[in-house]
């Protein structure tokens, strides 16, 4: 160690002992860097990929594709109405399934007038245990099933603690959100099998991007969903049958009726035909997505939020709009 009497003497014998870890230093920074910019790349490429090229090249065939004809459920309102409108636009048959029976020969037959194809309906109510499947299973024995959208489920009235829902929200949740989807791919999926092509979607939600307090049953019903649908992927796959996890973030519907600040369109919030209308595009091109660019954007920020801050702004929207239907409650 060399004696030094002036700080620039000093200075300069600490940079020289210092120069191999500066250089380490700047390796690894480069390193980071490089990685960064290699995977927003990536990215952006998979978001314009997904989003925009489908939109200016010509739309896929899905009759062709997957086949004739498409269930949805959960098809009068909402997502699921919407999906069957898509589906019929481009010239799938559709079989909707919901609980009740005037609306579903309403949409039923307003979409055969208006895309002119078949369609049919299923009355069937998912929360009542194993009890509609027999007579589903029944109906669509002989039908040939190309596409599955497993769209129904249910939120709470307002977000709520855990003990404060009522045990009758949480059986229906459970039968509603995830039964309904494991039962009717068990339903459909053998005959997709045996003609070797199908696609099935599963509408999951954004809230399975990270945990989220005051929601946890609805998020992990969806997370479930989301395993689900990129599990069974990987299981059918080679067989020639396509599952798509959709995890939108919220949609103005009925069901988004409890958050005031959804009830109204806005730049993140679409309607359901607007979202549905980008959803349907990445249909065979993504196994996983939110569907709408917008929400794309928001579930990578999202996902690259440290936990405890996604868990933080859920309590504090949650929290907000339960004292709003509180109050509304109360008045
Ligand atoms: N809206 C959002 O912000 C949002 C965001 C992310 C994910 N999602 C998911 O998207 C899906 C659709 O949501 P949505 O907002 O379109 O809902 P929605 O507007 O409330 O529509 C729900 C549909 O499901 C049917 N349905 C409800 N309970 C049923 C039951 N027990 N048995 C059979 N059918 C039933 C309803 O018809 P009937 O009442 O006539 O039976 C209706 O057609 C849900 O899985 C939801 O979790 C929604």
């Amino acid at each position: 160690m060399a004696a030094v009497d002036r700080f620039y003497l000093l200075y300069r014998e600490i940079s020289r002992s210092c120069n191999f870890y500066i250089e380490a230093l700047a390796i690894v920074g480069a390193w980071y860097t490089v990685r960064k910019c290699v995977s927003l790349a990536f990215d952006t490429y998979s978001m314009l990929r997904l989003h925009l090229i489908p939109k200016l090249g010509g739309e896929i065939d899905l009759v062709k594709q997957y086949g004739k004809w498409a269930v949805v459920t959960g098809s009068t309102d909402g997502i699921g109405k919407a999906y069957a409108e898509e589906l019929a636009k481009r010239r799938v048959n559709i079989i909707l399934i919901s609980r009740n029976k005037e609306k579903l020969e309403a949409v039923s037959r307003s979409i055969s007038e208006t895309y002119k194809v078949e369609t049919d309906f299923i009355v069937a109510d998912f929360s009542k245990g194993r009890e509609p499947y027999a007579a589903i299973k029944k109906a669509l024995k002989d039908r040939e099933i190309g596409i599955l959208v497993n769209n129904v489920g249910m939120f709470y009235p307002y977000p709520d603690y855990f003990t404060n829902v009522s045990e009758d929200v949480l059986w229906d949740m459970i039968n509603i959100n995830i039964a309904s989807a494991n039962m009717m791919t068990h339903i459909v999926l053998p005959g997709m099998v045996e003609k070797k092509k199908g696609a099935i979607v599963n509408v999951s939600s954004a809230s399975c991007c990270q945990p989220t307090p005051m929601l946890t049953i609805y998020g992990a019903s969806k997370t479930y969903l989301d395993y689900f649908s990129r599990a069974l992927h990987y299981e059918y796959a080679s067989k020639g049958i396509f599952v798509q996890s959709l995890t939108p973030f919220m949609i103005v519907t009925k069901m988004a009726e409890c958050r005031s600040s959804v009830s109204r369109r806005s730049f993140f919030f679409p309607s359901a035909e607007e979202y549905v209308s980008h959803a349907i595009s990445t249909l065979g091109l993504s196994t996983r997505t939110t569907g709408y660019w917008k929400h794309a954007i928001k579930f990578t920020l999202g996902e690259h939020l440290p936990e405890w801050i996604w868990a933080w702004f859920a309590m504090y929207f949650c929290r907000t709009v339960r004292k709003e239907a509180l109050t509304h409650k109360v008045k």
